[in-house]
């Protein structure tokens, strides 16, 4: 059935039938095209088109239709192009004449561009509450080892003993960053675009306003030509995603780093180590490094999100169908990457014993020593020198700063060599961090209490924004007095 084309001659071609088809990436979008048929009967009854009966035995079939794709048992036909074809087809089967009013006064084009801003605010609510799922599993690793320390390196060389809990803090400020980006995007993508139909408005006396309100959206779009053909929302997502797995890719490769025998920093959980079909005793981090390329992925995807946006002329085009493709099936992939992410988090054992055996190596309290010098009243340049002639002589007799003898500490230091001990090990420099934001575990205690605050700042945001969308859209799916009725 070909609902589009009685001024065509000819039906369109097979081949190009199946290319023009979006039924696949449209499966995520049938709840919400159902959603945006239900508000759109009430736009068209408030004004007049449907009488209350025909609006009550619409929605009665939304209803009907919802359920029926709950139990899988809504399959979209691929002849009928897309979403919105399968839905209206269904309906005017099931409601005859009634079916063929549900078009009035709409068009795809604000149709898909309302689908499109439904299914990414739930897509939105799901990946904020998976990456605070995500924070809570780093701090929970953090609190199984809280004064561990380990080398912090810059240029992967050992440069100072930081906590591990605030290398987790790290990451957890990278993800706040990151969720934050997601609530601002929301605030943008909160509008509705329902009402704009082809490009141009329509004639019905049908209000935008009252239709955003019915669908807990913040607003109405301004402009028609805009509403149909603005995919900003998408690019932004496509954005924070890019963002994001670069974050995640970072956590992925020091883990991957620090999981390899010669760190031996971190133990992956056996539920998240893959084996090898010829070497027995391998315990390879496979979902890490899935992780680790998913942010090449999303960057393309972020790419091809700009690039198909870009020279379209106004107002919709074709194109913005491909664009839904790539990112649809995105944020499917991105979805599935943050269910499995929180738990192989949460499973990492850390291994302090490992990390403060190389925190010790290397010379990591070397400048600990420069600024006991400072404190006794040497100017740093010259501090820097004679630590530098400390580290000289422990790597002569092979030593670690600490190992020295007062007698070999006193041959660099002469009589600054008083004390020296006391700030020597990575404990000790790890202690005297105090300054703030600084790796002291007082001070790592202080930001991981500020950290808990934000995100349950954010949380509460997505909690109840979450809530209010579903009162909202869940009303639209519900039975009505003409549930009960047989459809014609
Ligand atoms: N399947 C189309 C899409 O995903 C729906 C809009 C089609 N509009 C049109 N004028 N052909 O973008």
């Amino acid at each position: 059935m070909d609902l589009r084309s009685k001024r065509l001659n000819k039906t369109l071609d097979p081949l190009a039938v199946r290319f023009l088809d979006s039924t696949d990436e449209d499966e995520d979008l049938l709840r919400e095209d159902l959603v945006g048929t239900a508000v759109h009967a009430e736009a068209l009854a408030d004004a007049g088109v449907l009488t209350p009966q025909e609006l009550d035995l619409l929605r009665a079939a939304v209803h009907q239709a919802y359920e029926d794709a709950q139990r899988g048992q809504f399959p979209l036909k691929p002849a009928l192009e897309d979403v919105h074809m399968n839905v209206e087809a269904w309906l005017t089967q099931r409601l005859g004449e009634l079916g063929k009013k549900i078009h009035t006064g709409r068009s795809r084009n604000d149709q898909v561009a309302l689908d499109l801003r439904l299914a990414a605010r739930r897509h939105l609510m799901t990946v904020a509450h998976q990456l605070l799922r995500l924070c809570k599993a780093l701090r929970s690793v953090a609190d199984k080892a809280p004064e561990a320390v380990l080398p912090g390196t810059t240029h992967l060389q050992p440069a100072q003993p930081v906590a591990f809990a605030h290398w987790a803090g790290m990451h957890v400020e990278r993800l706040v960053r990151d969720l934050e980006r997601l609530r601002d995007a929301y605030a943008r993508l909160n509008v509705s675009p329902l009402g704009a139909a082809a490009l141009a408005g329509t004639s019905h006396a049908i209000d935008p306003a009252r239709t955003a309100e019915r669908l807990a959206f913040d607003a109405a779009f301004r402009n028609s030509l805009d509403a149909v053909s603005d995919r900003d929302f998408l690019i932004e997502i496509a954005y924070v995603h890019a963002h994001g797995a670069v974050h995640l890719s970072q956590l992925a490769e020091d883990v991957i780093l620090w999981a390899a025998p010669a760190y031996g920093f971190l133990e992956l959980g056996d539920a998240h180590a893959t084996g090898s079909s010829i070497m027995p005793q391998k315990r390879n981090p496979d979902v890490f490094e899935v992780v680790r390329a998913a942010a090449a992925t999303a960057i393309g995807e972020l790419t091809t999100a700009l690039a198909i946006s870009k020279g379209l002329p106004a107002a919709y085009n074709r194109d913005l169908q491909e664009q839904k493709r790539v990112l649809v099936h995105a944020w499917r992939r991105q979805r599935k990457l943050l269910a499995v992410l929180p738990d192989a988090v949460a499973n990492l054992t850390p291994r302090p014993e490992r990390m403060e055996a190389a925190a010790g190596q290397g010379h990591t309290d070397a400048t600990e020593l420069a600024d006991h010098l400072v404190r006794r009243g040497v100017a740093f340049r010259d501090a820097h020198g004679m630590a530098a002639d400390a580290v000289k002589a422990a790597d002569d007799a092979e030593k670690t700063l600490s190992e020295l003898t007062d007698d070999e500490l006193a041959a660099v230091l002469g009589q600054h060599a008083q004390g020296v001990r006391d700030v020597l090990g990575p404990h000790a420099a790890v202690a005297a961090k105090t300054s703030p934001g600084g790796t002291a575990l007082e001070r790592v205690a202080e930001q991981h209490e500020r950290q808990a605050e934000i995100l349950e700042d954010l949380a509460a945001f997505f909690e109840s924004e979450t809530m209010r969308v579903a009162a909202a859209e869940t009303r639209l799916l519900q039975p009505t007095q003409q549930s009960k009725v047989k459809p014609a």
